[in-house]
Order: structure tokens, then C-alpha cells, then sequence
């Protein structure tokens, strides 16, 4: 088995990812994320709201509406524009992304059929329509967003006049997408719905290649900080003919997936695009008053734009490991500490009630510092193995001798090393191993 079949396995076996509507077969591309993936979800969301929007004074938080008016995506472009090339084979009618096409060759089982048996391309809109009230009919169109930063957009007015705020500054939304891929897979990597982490930092036009360079190296360096290794990271410059229509110019931000280096995150220098197009668009002003020289201007736009959930994928790749310990296969996840979906698990020897009660007591006073897990099943040694698995750095462990010297033992994921602790410094000891 290779890595991307590990993942996917131990992602289901404990409850990270679960196909979603899997007790009627399945549906493609869609996925519910189970308890440790729902944590890990948020820990990993968590740590870029305090990166983006905690750590700077100029970057103001919005949640906006996954539906909004049709006239944000004729506006935007995205109606006319927000398209792949869309083959079908001839034989068996099944669609491909022309662009992400290796061979031209259909894969069904039944057709393989090495001839450029193709329809001419057409361009295919990623836009998932739906109809808004009780009546089917054209006018009542509305479609689910397909990137968190139009909200942003038609919100600059309303955050600009609310915060009395300066550029250069951003506003900073996370949330669902969504788009009707035409070929999505490889697990979470391209769903047709995701959730998306993005930044829109509005700035003079004079100072756009500054806040580009700015916002690359952020990035890039935020990826690392949150566990990735720096070598499976690279930047990739787009050219010109695979720009989005609303791009100046893009780098991504690449992983080294096991099928190849792909996209984790896009930052776009999407000039004055989108708030140009939505206020010829609405008639609203949509402008900026520079105070230094009396003038109105449209601020440029830098924008970082990160998936969410394909982020998660990459952190589970990058995190799993395999290594021989006494002979036998030890899987960990070496998850950064702080995105752990639990922290600290607490493992009496016996479910017996002395035991047990200081595992209680334990975990009451851990609990509002950590994610916690008390679990009293199984040999110590299964233990340990689903703890690995599942990236919890520290176990304390308490045995028989817990009753007589009031200590407990703590072992570190990584190293497997045990340290024998008073369990009045239980607490103390895993500040000081957080904190290092
Ligand atoms: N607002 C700009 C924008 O949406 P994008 O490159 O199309 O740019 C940004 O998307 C990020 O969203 C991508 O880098 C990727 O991480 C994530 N993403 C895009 N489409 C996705 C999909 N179908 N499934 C999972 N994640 C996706």
C-alpha cells in the first residue's frame, strides 16, 4: 500500500474522514468529517484565524451568506467566466477535465479505447445553480458561492464605514464553497464541496508588488509553522495563459502530494478587478478617500486563498509515519502539538475504581487547557498503537504505584520516552512541554 492509501484507511478506521452518505453507497466526492477530523478541522482553522486575523490589528473578521445575488456572479465574471473545458468520450459518454487530461484516453473499464474518441471541448460552468422561494423558474436563479471572497467584496463599503479603518488593511472570511467539478478526487484534494480560508488585503496600487512578496513568504512560512516540511513545500509562479480571470498575476503555495506537486493555497494579485466590476456593476461607491491627497481611488487587492480542508489532507500526508520499534510497525502521526485532535490522553492500567478516579481527577483539571481523552479499554500497549495513530503527543498513564506515590507516567508521542511526574505537576510539567 502506498501513503495516500494509508491515510485514506487510518482517515476512516478512526474517524477523521467518513464518505458521506455511506450507509446508502456513497455519494463521489463528498465527505463527512468525523469526530478527530471535526477537531482537527478547527485546530487547523484556528491556528490561521490567530496568524491572519488576531495577530494583526488590521485585519477585520466577516462571515458572509454562502447564497448572495445572482448579480455578484454576473458582476464578478464568474458567470461568464468560471469555466473548464469539458470533453466527453464518444463511446461511453463519460466527462474528463480536457486540461487535466495526461493521455487521451478514456478509463471505463469497457471502452479504453486508444482513439481520440472525444466531443469537441466545451466550457463547463463550476457554478452550482439553485432556485431561491417556492417557484422553479428563470429570475429565481441563485447559485452557492464558489469562493468565500465575493463577500468580501460587496462588503467593503460596510466594513470600511463600520471600522473607519485605513489601508492598507483586510477582511478576512472562512467558510463553504462550492463547485461542480467536473473531475473532482483524490480523497478531500478536489471536492465539489470545500471549505476555504481566504484573506482580501486591500492597499495603494503603489505598494501591490510589496504586499504580494509580503503575503507569499507569510504564507508559505505559516505552512511550515503549522507542521508541514519545509521540503514537500514549494512556490509555483502561474503563467499567463492559466491565470483566473480576475488575476494580475499568481504563486501558489504547492504540496508534494504523493501523485506530484499541487496546488494548497493561491495568492493573487487581483488589482482593482473585482471592486471595479462591483461598482460599475451596483452603482454604489465602492471607493476609497485617501485623506493625504484629498483624492478617491479603488484600492488594489491582495489576495491569500488557502483551502481549508485541502490543507487538512496535506497536514495528514506530511504528519504520517511509519517506523520499526522492537520489530514491529509503529504508525504515528506526527502532528504539530497544537493541532492535535487530542492533547493529552489519560490511561489508567485497569478500569478499577481507584484508578479511574485519579484519571477523573486528572483529566478535571486538563480539561479546559486541553483536548482530553480518558480510555481505559484495551491492553496499554493498543493504547499507545491508537494514540500514535491517531497524533496525541503526550499519554499519562496511571498504574498500581499511582496509588502509593501519587505520581503518574507521561510519554511523549515522538520519542516514546517516559518521565515519571508527581501528579500535582502533571499540569506545570505540560505547560513547560507546550511551551518548548
Ligand atoms: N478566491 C480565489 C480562489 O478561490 P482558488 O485557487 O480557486 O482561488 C483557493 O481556490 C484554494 O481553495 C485552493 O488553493 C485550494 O486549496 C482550495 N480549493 C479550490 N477548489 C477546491 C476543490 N474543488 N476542493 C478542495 N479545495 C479546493
Amino acid at each position: 500500500m502506498n501513503t495516500f492509501d494509508e491515510v485514506v484507511k487510518l482517515a476512516t478506521k478512526r474517524g477523521f474522514v467518513f464518505n458521506a452518505s455511506s450507509i446508502y453507497g456513497g455519494l463521489r466526492s463528498s465527505y463527512d468529517y468525523g469526530p478527530l477530523g471535526t477537531l482537527l478541522k478547527r485546530n487547523i482553522a484556528d491556528m490561521w484565524w490567530s496568524s491572519i486575523v488576531t495577530k494583526h490589528n488590521n485585519i477585520y473578521p466577516i462571515d458572509t451568506a454562502v447564497i448572495q445575488s445572482s448579480e455578484v456572479w454576473e458582476a464578478s465574471g464568474h458567470l461568464r467566466e468560471f469555466s473548464d473545458p469539458l470533453v466527453e468520450c464518444n463511446h461511453c459518454n463519460k466527462r474528463y477535465r480536457q486540461d487535466s487530461m495526461v493521455e487521451i484516453i478514456c478509463d471505463t473499464p469497457e471502452c479504453k479505447k486508444k482513439d481520440k474518441s472525444f466531443s469537441e471541448p466545451k466550457e463547463f460552468n463550476l457554478m452550482f445553480e439553485t432556485y431561491m422561494g417556492p417557484v422553479k423558474e428563470k429570475g429565481n436563479e441563485v447559485y452557492l458561492r464558489p469562493e468565500t471572497a465575493q463577500g468580501i467584496y460587496i462588503n467593503f463599503s460596510n466594513v470600511l464605514r463600520s471600522t473607519r479603518t485605513k489601508i492598507p488593511f483586510g477582511i478576512a472570511n472562512i467558510g463553504k464553497s462550492f463547485r461542480n467539478e467536473i473531475t473532482p478526487g483524490q480523497f478531500i484534494f478536489r471536492t465539489r464541496e470545500f471549505e476555504q480560508m481566504e484573506l482580501e488585503f486591500f492597499c495603494y496600487q503603489s505598494d501591490e508588488q510589496q504586499w504580494f512578496d509580503f503575503w507569499v513568504k507569510e504564507r508559505l512560512d505559516w505552512y511550515s509553522i503549522i507542521g508541514i516540511n519545509k521540503d514537500n513545500l514549494r512556490l509555483r509562479k502561474h503563467e499567463n495563459q492559466e491565470l483566473a480571470h480576475y488575476a494580475k498575476s499568481t504563486t501558489d503555495i504547492e504540496y508534494k502530494y504523493p501523485w506530484g506537486w499541487g496546488e494548497l493555497e493561491g495568492i493573487s494579485n487581483r488589482g482593482t478587478f473585482d471592486l471595479d466590476a462591483h461598482m460599475k456593476s451596483s452603482g454604489e461607491d465602492l471607493t476609497y478617500f485617501n485623506e493625504e491627497n484629498n483624492e478617491k481611488i479603488i484600492p488594489s487587492v491582495i489576495e491569500p486563498a488557502g483551502g481549508l480542508t485541502r490543507t487538512f489532507f496535506a497536514i495528514l500526508l506530511d504528519a504520517y509515519s511509519q517506523e520499526e520499534v522492537n520489530g514491529e510497525v509503529r504508525t504515528v502521526l506526527k502532528l504539530n502539538k497544537y493541532l492535535s485532535p487530542i492533547q493529552v490522553a489519560i490511561l489508567p492500567l485497569s478500569k478499577k475504581e481507584p484508578l479511574v478516579k485519579i484519571a477523573d481527577e486528572i483529566n478535571s483539571y486538563l480539561i479546559s487547557d486541553y483536548s482530553t481523552e480518558i480510555d481505559v479499554t484495551q491492553s496499554i500497549g493498543k493504547r499507545y498503537r491508537r494514540q500514535d495513530e491517531i497524533g496525541t503527543p503526550y499519554c499519562i498513564t496511571i498504574d498500581f504505584d499511582s496509588l502509593e506515590d501519587q505520581m503518574v507516567t507521561i510519554r511523549d508521542r515522538d520519542t516514546m520516552d517516559q518521565e515519571r511526574v508527581a501528579i500535582s505537576d502533571v499540569s506545570e510539567v505540560l505547560k513547560e512541554k507546550y511551551n518548548s
